[in-house]
């Protein structure tokens, strides 16, 4: 598995976001290179607690523009929003004396939810807030 790179196609036009999209895939790095150099126990901890305030923080903030804007799709987006965080939460709630195997284990849930959710669900508002408030909107 090698880390992730920024792609064009994970951009969703809306430059606040997209910065928070990289963000993220930033900590997903570094929890793949701690998994990659089997000391991925030593940074579980931080990533879960990192990723309990992220998700509230844009999530909120995805939400809200959406909610500004109109979007249409809002509710849909909310419900998805709640399972990543009942997933975290479930992990965390496992998360005791940190194993490299809860590590891998968030490591591979992360890698694919993250990407899947940008392309096929935060793609979707994109372009309409970019077409409402234009790319610049916060
Ligand atoms: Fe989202």
């Amino acid at each position: 598995m090698p880390v992730i790179a920024w792609k064009e196609i994970y951009e969703t036009g809306i430059v606040a976001l997209d910065d928070e999209h990289r963000k993220l895939i930033d900590e997903i790095n570094r929890l793949y290179e701690a998994v990659r150099d089997k000391r991925g126990e030593t940074v579980l901890g931080d990533i879960l607690a990192m990723l309990e305030s992220y998700t509230v923080d844009h999530f909120q903030h995805e939400e809200k523009l959406m909610k500004e804007y109109d979007f249409p799709g809002l509710a849909d987006h909310k419900k998805v929003h709640q399972e990543l965080i009942d997933a975290i939460q479930d992990l965390k709630n496992r998360f005791t004396a940190g194993t490299e195997e809860l590590a891998r284990e968030l490591l591979k849930f992360l890698r694919v939810w993250v990407l899947e959710h940008i392309i096929d669900v935060d793609k979707k508002y994109g372009s309409f807030l970019e077409s409402r408030g234009g790319r610049f909107i916060k």
